[in-house]
């Protein structure tokens, strides 16, 4: 077990390089199952999501080199249908396997999915549109399994424009006979970087981006490729976050300014000042943040994972705010540690008011889940005194080196060992 210990508050200042999207190397990497054959994946964030995923991807008959700490090279050519179940079971992104698994193999199972406890997260919409496919699914005790003598194009309408089941049904379908058509899409940075992947490698992917994606079912992927994975959205939004609740100076290297535009107008829209650069953000911030409502959106609306570490700057800021959290229902859990800080929020199902108070002070408390722990990394460089961050592994999975991309910042943060 280890914690982090945070004396505060520190201006951050300085500046801080993104690095892989965690979200889209959790998906890329499955996706290589659908490749017979040997890629390369550049700018892969070290983070322990990604580790895992690759034990994964061992199981089911992959051979895995490290080149260096952000790039690996897979060996996909003798892959198995199933392995070891538990394993899958352990974080969320596993529901890829079935749909690459499904695609490469016509067979797969996995343990149902797990991950970060902040809703319900049904995959009913993966399986809706596997079954359109041909595929015939089963849950039952905990697992998954899909079959498929043969799957064929079709067009899926998604009732919730869901990350997942968008992804999954694409990768299900690059191998298919004919055109898939997915309607109603999610439109995540992510998504157009598994498409971009997948047509790299060979597949015929058109609209990743838009809410309607055509696949053409190409027979195989290409044997040999590389992909650099594209910047972290979230990531860069939670350093644009800590600037302005810290009221300090941050220049983002290596981010999309394209995919933080629902960030930049609200990082506004609260006093925060945002300059543009080709791949650099600067973002500063002089005075207490003005107050904001927010509602979170799939893209490009204001992102989910942006909600808690935006909950913190309103926390501090001059008068009432409101967040409504229209994506997942149990996304506040990370407001009852804030309010062990001193900050004053009541939040009741969906929604959160924000009285903001002058200050933050320090106080022992537990992350949550993934984004959650972030937020309370800045809040703990803000608030006055010492904070001691628990449950460290929530924020291992999806952030690479944030104590030292923190203490590079200016933050006085040290990891210790319980
Ligand atoms: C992905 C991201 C997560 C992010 C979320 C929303 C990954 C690994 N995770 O999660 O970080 O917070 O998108 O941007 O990329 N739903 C259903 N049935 C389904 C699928 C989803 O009802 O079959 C609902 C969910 O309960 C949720 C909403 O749709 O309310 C959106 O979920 P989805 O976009 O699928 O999120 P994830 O893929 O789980």
């Amino acid at each position: 077990m280890e914690k982090l210990v945070i004396k505060g508050p520190t201006p951050l200042r300085g500046e801080v390089s993104i690095s892989g999207a965690k979200n889209a190397a959790v998906a890329i990497l499955p996706a290589t199952l659908l490749i017979n054959g040997i890629c390369t994946i550049e700018n892969l964030p070290n983070v322990s999501d990604v580790k895992q995923f690759c034990e994964i991807l061992k199981f089911f008959g992959a051979k895995i080199t490290w080149n260096n700490e952000h790039e690996i090279t897979i060996d996909t050519r003798n892959i198995s249908k199933t392995s070891e179940l538990e394993i899958t079971r352990t974080f969320r992104a596993s529901y890829y396997l079935i749909g690459a698994l499904l695609g490469r193999c016509g067979k797969v199972q996995v343990g149902l999915p797990g991950g970060c406890k902040i809703g319900a997260r049904p995959i009913d919409l993966h399986i809706k549109g596997f079954e359109a496919l041909g595929a015939s699914v089963e849950v039952s005790q905990g697992n998954i399994s899909a079959r498929a003598k043969k799957l064929e194009g079709t067009s899926i309408y998604l009732d919730i424009a869901s990350v997942g089941a968008t992804i999954n049904i694409m990768l299900a379908s690059v191998l298919a006979e004919g055109t898939t058509i997915i309607d109603n899409a999610a439109k995540e940075p992510h998504i157009v970087d598994v498409a971009n992947f997948l047509n790299t490698m060979g597949a015929d992917i058109r609209g990743a981006g838009t809410d309607v994606i055509k696949i053409n079912g190409v027979k195989e992927l290409k044997r040999e490729g590389t992909y650099s994975i594209v910047p972290d959205q979230i990531e860069a939004g939670t350093f644009m976050l800590a600037a302005v609740a810290s009221r300090g100076d941050l220049l983002i290297k290596n981010c999309i300014t394209k995919h933080l535009e629902s960030i930049i107008a609200k990082v506004v829209e609260i006093g925060g000042i945002v300059e543009s650069n080709g791949d650099k953000l600067r973002v500063y911030c002089k005075k207490r943040p003005n107050r904001a409502n927010i509602k979170t959106l799939p893209y490009p609306g204001f992102p989910t994972d942006l909600q808690a570490q935006m909950g913190v700057v309103l926390s501090i800021a001059k008068g009432t705010s409101i967040i409504n959290e229209s994506i997942f229902e149990s996304r506040f859990q990370y407001t009852e540690e804030l309010n062990k800080m001193g900050a004053k929020i009541t939040s009741q199902g969906k929604s959160a008011v924000f009285d903001g108070v002058e200050e933050l002070i320090a106080a022992p408390v537990c992350v949550p889940d993934l984004r959650a722990g972030a937020a309370l990394i800045i809040a703990g460089t803000i608030a006055k005194g010492t904070t001691e961050i628990y449950h460290l592994e929530h924020i291992d999975r999806g952030y690479e080196h944030i104590e030292e991309k923190f203490k590079k910042i200016g933050a006085n943060i040290e990891r210790i060992k319980i």
